[in-house]
């Protein structure tokens, strides 16, 4: 048989089963990478180039039919996907994961509509996972909106969502939608659009009632749950590739929540059934009047900086505000030619996303090694000359400590108190995130400077060339040599 002879409609349904492979091993790899900041780059990558090989993978084995539709789609998603990336500010973040999420529940719900509305009757396993992806796609849905909604500020939480009835009516609204979803397997597939409609509702009144500050976690819940409608979408529509695909997601995003909650300290049931529990977002009680704060100017902290061997920046959210990592970084260089040890203390919920700011501080090229997280810079507080915390208020709140009565109680924290000297710069003596008042700013050895994150580095910048820090080899260094 010619190469032209050769059945080509034949074999390629079957060239999908190593591309698919392919993909599932870039995706797994493109997941690992991405817990390093150093891979995390690379493995985007990776899972971008895995979703291309998906969707290759996948007109295949349909046997390339309906291409110039396919090629469509993914170029305008591709073309949305790229045109938001670049718009979106690093802060709001969360907000485009929340939109991404709620299109990928989206897609799965519309999937399984159009499965069931094929003329053979679905097996069982198939109507099975036609009613799970229509719910936890609905949910997640109009979860993300809501989510997306609340943390642009477009939405606040009525006072009737926050009463305990609420329970009630979001139990019963799951209990109809299980019964929707019974009757939809056992034949009686109309019973799939009011299961639309209901799991649409639960999603809004599941989200509605969580408090700002919680936000974030439940953002990579519904992005568990969108891995969960994918992979049951992936049986409706018979791709092993996307129940794996699915799956990891649904595994992934359940492991961030816990890994949020625990940082937050806060258990997942008091964020899915608290309410608005805290959050600046819904307006907390406890601001408090502050006594004997002292404040100090750019240039005494500079020639307290001068004199330090050891310095700890600590980045927080209003450091991302301010975009002044790299007024940062340039500090901190002045600060090491000058021989000083300088390092970078690391929450993992600083800034308002996973990984916030060690993403902003990789776009001013600091070194991975200076960045420590909190476990191992904490007993090295004590012998740290210099601490200054950067638009950063409740990751370091020592009430997280030593108050039972504070809602950050028990919420691992910096103990930056513990250093010799702390500068605090923010604007003013406002809330944080969690929206209480801070002690840290009361303590003795606390100096607040108060000024925006990036003016203020940069005064700094300014006093310690004039000190003629990182000029010349610091004195201390000289001596050492002697
Ligand atoms: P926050 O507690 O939110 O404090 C940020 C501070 O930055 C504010 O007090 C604000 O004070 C200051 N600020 C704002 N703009 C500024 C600017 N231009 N220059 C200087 N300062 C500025 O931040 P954090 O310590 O990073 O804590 C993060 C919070 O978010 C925590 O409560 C955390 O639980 C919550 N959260 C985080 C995540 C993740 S995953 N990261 C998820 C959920 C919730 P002024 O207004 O006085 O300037």
């Amino acid at each position: 048989m010619s190469f032209s002879e050769m059945n080509f409609s034949a074999w390629l349904p079957l060239a999908h089963a190593p591309i698919d492979l392919l993909a599932v091993l870039l995706l797994a790899l493109g997941i690992k990478g991405l817990g390093k900041v150093r891979s995390a780059r690379s493995a985007n990558r990776l899972a971008a180039v895995a979703m291309a090989l998906a969707v290759l993978g996948l007109l295949l084995q349909q046997g390339l039919g309906g291409w110039p539709w396919w090629l469509a789609g993914s170029l305008l998603g591709s073309l949305l996907g790229v045109l938001v990336a670049q718009r979106v500010a690093m802060t709001s973040m969360p907000q485009v994961v929340a939109l991404f999420n709620g299109c990928g529940g989206m897609a799965s719900l519309l999937v399984a509509l159009a499965a069931a509305a094929l003329p053979d009757p679905p097996k069982l396993l198939v109507a099975l996972s036609i009613g799970v992806s229509v719910l936890v796609g609905g949910i997640t849905f109009s979860g993300s909106l809501v989510a997306m909604a609340k943390l642009e500020d477009w939405l606040q939480t009525p006072a009737w969502m926050l009463q305990p009835a609420r329970h009630w009516l979001n139990g019963l609204t799951a209990v109809s939608c299980l019964g929707l979803g019974w009757l939809a397997c056992v034949g009686h597939p109309w019973a799939l659009l009011p299961l639309a409609g209901l799991s649409l509702l639960l999603g809004v009144g599941l989200t509605l009632p969580i408090g700002g500050a919680d936000m974030p976690v439940v953002i990579s819940l519904l992005n568990s749950y969108s891995g969960v409608a994918a992979a049951a979408a992936g049986f409706v529509v018979g791709s092993e590739l996307l129940i794996v695909a699915g799956a990891m997601v649904g595994a992934a995003g359940l492991i961030l929540t816990q890994v949020m909650c625990r940082a937050m300290n806060r258990s997942l049931t008091s964020v899915l059934f608290g309410g608005a529990l805290g959050g600046g977002n819904v307006g907390s009680s406890d601001q408090g009047e502050y006594s004997n704060v002292t404040s100090c100017s750019p240039e005494e902290c500079a020639m307290t900086l001068e004199q330090a061997q050891r310095v700890v920046f600590v980045p927080g959210y209003g450091l991302a505000v301010a975009q002044a990592q790299h007024s940062l970084r340039e500090v901190a260089q002045l600060l090491e030619r000058h021989g000083v040890e300088v390092r970078y203390a690391i929450h993992p919920v600083a800034g308002r996303m996973p990984g916030h700011m060690n993403v902003l501080l990789a776009e001013a090229d600091v070194p991975y090694d200076q960045l420590v997280e909190m476990e191992s810079i904490n007993p090295d507080f004590p012998r740290t000359d210099v601490v200054i915390v950067l638009g950063a208020n409740d990751v370091v709140n020592p009430q997280a400590r030593t108050d039972p009565s504070s809602p950050l109680y028990g919420m691992p924290v910096l103990h930056v108190e513990e250093a010799t000297t702390v500068f605090v710069v923010k604007r003013s003596l406002g809330a944080g995130y969690a929206g209480i008042r801070n002690s840290l700013f009361e303590c003795p050895n606390t100096s607040m400077i108060f000024g925006d994150a990036k003016q203020v580095l940069n005064g700094l910048l300014q006093e310690l060339r004039e000190l003629g820090v990182g000029k010349a080899p610091a004195a201390k260094d000289l001596a050492k040599v002697g």
